[in-house]
């Protein structure tokens, strides 16, 4: 199919939901995709930090194939392998002890907020229900996690949003302690506040916060959907915090681009739900399940290493270049602050084989971590050519 009829069949019968641009994507190896018209981009976007190995990665494809050619779906009724591999390789990744597979972020902070309730209704009774999130935080878009979302363009047309819902300013102690009244259950952060802008939280805000939290017993959560699997230089952002988080929530690049989500249970935490408490007819599915064990196994030091390794070359090389006035971010989830509109940066790299993401001003980068040198630079080339013409 051409482009012209790919795009009038999308108009046809696709929701407008999204904002598209003017390409339909064909095929891809790592970092390196092709349109349906054979134009060549790179890609720091990897489906929105989702593609984790980049497209088609040779042994991610061949563990999720062997996998469907033996079974491809079997209900949570019954055990199988590669679910319980997963799950084991992500708590001895992250120190924590229990997982709960989901189809997506949000589904994953469906299930913490679940979890954070059971855990203070067990122990407090009704009435101590109350979650604290962040100003400018993104958390999803079913009901509790818009919700929770602390940006009030979320918060149109859906009425009645899910009560119980009180927001903090981030980075803001003295704010952030106020809201840590008799009736919060549990607090909720991104490390680095992605969609908000690729916002890192200060050390000394988040030591401050988790501290009050463990005196209170109020559960510390963090959702590491944007920021998880490697995406920052480690496992999960917050172990460059130094902290044990209660809940954690996870995605994206836990599937490498088949549809999975994750809750993490700590040691408060992992006896809080019980049979018929929460479940998924997908989640846990052992096709999806076997690309994260490839996953995982990939994502040892050497390999976290790199990732911190890059992100620092893209940053100190992005900081050279005209118009930009600051890089924020950790490893390879990078924001770039400009003196022009952004959006119009965005569509200028497009035409000239670059894809990049915005997030609110910015221009935001997630390229694959698997990225390689040679990709970096021809990426890097097209950013710092554009900035040059405008
Ligand atoms: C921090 C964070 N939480 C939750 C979500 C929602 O994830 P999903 O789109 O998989 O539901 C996102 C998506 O961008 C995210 O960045």
């Amino acid at each position: 199919m051409s482009f012209v009829e790919i795009k009038q069949q999308d108009q046809e019968y696709i929701m407008h939901t999204y904002g598209r641009y003017p390409v339909a994507l064909d095929h891809g190896k790592n970092a390196t995709c092709y349109d349906v018209e054979g134009k060549e981009y790179i890609d720091m976007t990897s489906g929105i930090g989702v593609n984790a190995l980049g497209f088609c990665d040779k042994a991610w494809i061949e563990a999720v194939t062997a996998q469907l050619q033996k079974l491809q779906h079997t209900s949570n009724l019954y055990y199988t392998a590669p679910c319980g591999e997963a799950a084991k390789l992500v708590c001895e990744k992250s120190g924590m002890k229990k997982m709960f597979f989901a189809n997506s972020g949000a589904e994953a902070n469906e299930g913490v907020f679940k979890a954070a309730k059971k855990y203070s209704f067990l122990k407090y009774g009704k009435g101590r229900s109350t979650i604290v999130a962040l100003e400018n935080s993104f958390h999803g878009r079913t009901l509790a996690t818009l919700s929770a979302t602390g940006q009030d363009a979320y918060h149109n047309y859906f009425f009645p949003f899910v009560d119980g819902l009180v927001f903090a300013k981030a980075n803001d102690l003295e704010d952030t302690l106020s809201k840590l009244t008799d009736d919060v259950c549990a607090v909720i952060m991104e490390m680095v506040q992605g969609e908000g802008g690729v916002l890192p939280l200060n050390q000394q805000y988040v030591t401050a916060v988790y501290n009050a939290c463990k005196e209170k017993d109020i559960l510390f959560i963090v959702d590491e959907v944007q920021t998880g699997i490697g995406r920052t230089g480690s496992f999960f952002s917050y172990q460059q915090f130094g902290i044990h988080p209660d809940l954690v929530s996870c995605a994206k690049g836990l599937g490498g681009g088949l549809p999975i989500g994750g809750v993490l249970f700590g040691e408060k935490t992992e006896e809080c739900l019980s049979a018929g408490d929460h479940g998924s007819t997908f989640g846990g599915n052992p096709v999806v399940c076997a690309g994260s064990v490839e996953i995982l196994n990939r994502l040892n030091d050497d390999f976290l290493a790199e990732v911190q390794k890059k992100g620092e070359f893209i940053k100190n090389q992005i900081l050279t270049m005209p118009h930009v006035t600051d890089v924020v971010g950790m490893g390879m989830m990078l924001g770039v602050s400009l003196d022009i509109d952004a959006k119009d940066v965005i569509q200028k790299c497009l035409d000239n084989g670059l894809m990049v993401l915005s997030a609110k001003t910015k221009v935001r980068l997630l390229p694959p971590l698997t990225i390689t040198r040679k990709e970096l630079e021809k990426g890097l080339t097209i950013l710092a050519d554009v900035l040059k013409s405008m």
